[in-house]
């Protein structure tokens, strides 16, 4: 910021979009102002209408500091330390991948296909944050959420966001390995199992965004060797976790919904495939025939 100046908003905000530019964060203008607005708490009107508010010290120090932390490429969603998930608030932090709008239509045709079932069993393979779990969770008037996942600093994330949203008692969260097969034998049958599993390709990853490969964990991102391999092995133990005309239903990555649907076309009918808002065929559901 330029010396002598006083600090109020909308000089820091125009210092902070400054810095980002410069650093060539493409979003820089809505990651400076989402930065500021956290800080200082306000709506965007109130921080843009108000342009001439002054701004105490320790809040311009804390500010250049997360200025900093986004020019190296740091996710915003890390900085500012939470996301709005379907309709709750989910803590994130490097811990676990940032739940996606995307995702968000996992939830939604879970809770349409669901709304006839009494008090559904549900389990989340690859809870991460357990956004899943959790919306789902939140959105029914009875049932319960199984979340699974390998990284256990992940699960202590999820068991903070049941804490937070009010669920621990729907929710449970497991600690396992679903590709060795042993947290099947701890497990019950379910009445649905929904996944978001890992399913990038190693060779894809020269195409993410740095923010992603430098700093989301790679184990939610990569499946290693074959990129369907998490589906393939979730198709092949539902008869162990799947009750006969229970749902699954599965986020898959671009270009893999045809080949999902394969996969599960000799053990599932109703099988059905719905887009996101970019148009890209992103949920796969369907019922189970065993
Ligand atoms: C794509 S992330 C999904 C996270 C979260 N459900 C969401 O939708 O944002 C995949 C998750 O699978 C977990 N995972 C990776 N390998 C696993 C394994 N072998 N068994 C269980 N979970 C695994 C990762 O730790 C990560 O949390």
């Amino acid at each position: 910021m330029t010396a002598g100046r006083s600090p109020d908003t909308g000089s820091l905000l125009d210092w902070g979009k400054k810095q980002l530019k410069k650093s060539g964060i493409e979003d820089f203008d809505f990651s400076a102002e989402a930065l500021l607005r956290n800080i200082l708490n306000l709506s965007r009107p109130g921080l843009l209408l108000n342009p001439e508010r002054p701004v105490d010290q320790n809040k311009i120090d804390e500010y250049k500091d997360l200025i900093s932390e986004r020019a190296k490429r740091v996710p915003l969603q890390y900085l500012i330390g939470y996301v709005e998930f379907y309709n709750v608030k989910i803590k994130c932090d490097r811990r676990a991948l940032i739940p996606r709008p995307e995702t968000e239509v996992l939830v939604e045709i879970v809770l349409e296909k669901l709304k006839d079932f009494k008090s559904p069993k549900i389990l989340d393979i690859g809870t991460g944050s357990g956004n899943i779990a959790i919306a789902l969770a939140s959105n029914m008037d009875t049932g319960s959420v199984v979340g699974v996942d390998i990284s256990e600093d992940a699960l202590n994330l999820a068991r903070e966001n049941a804490a937070e949203n009010n669920v621990q008692k729907h929710t449970k969260f497991l600690t396992g390995d679903i590709l060795d097969g042993k947290i099947i034998e701890d497990l019950d049958i379910f009445d649905c199992v929904v996944s978001n599993p890992p399913y990038v390709a190693e060779s894809e990853k020269d195409i993410l965004q740095p923010e992603v490969i430098e700093y989301e964990p790679r184990t939610a991102l990569f499946s290693s060797g074959d990129p369907l391999r998490f589906f393939k092995v979730i198709i092949g133990i539902a008869p162990k976790i799947l009750r006969s005309h229970g749902l699954m239903a599965f986020e898959v990555g671009l270009g893999q919904a045809e080949t999902v649907k394969d996969l599960m076309s000799s053990t599932f009918t109703d099988l059905y495939s719905y887009r996101d808002l970019s148009g890209i065929e992103r949920v796969i559901a369907g019922t189970f025939t065993g």
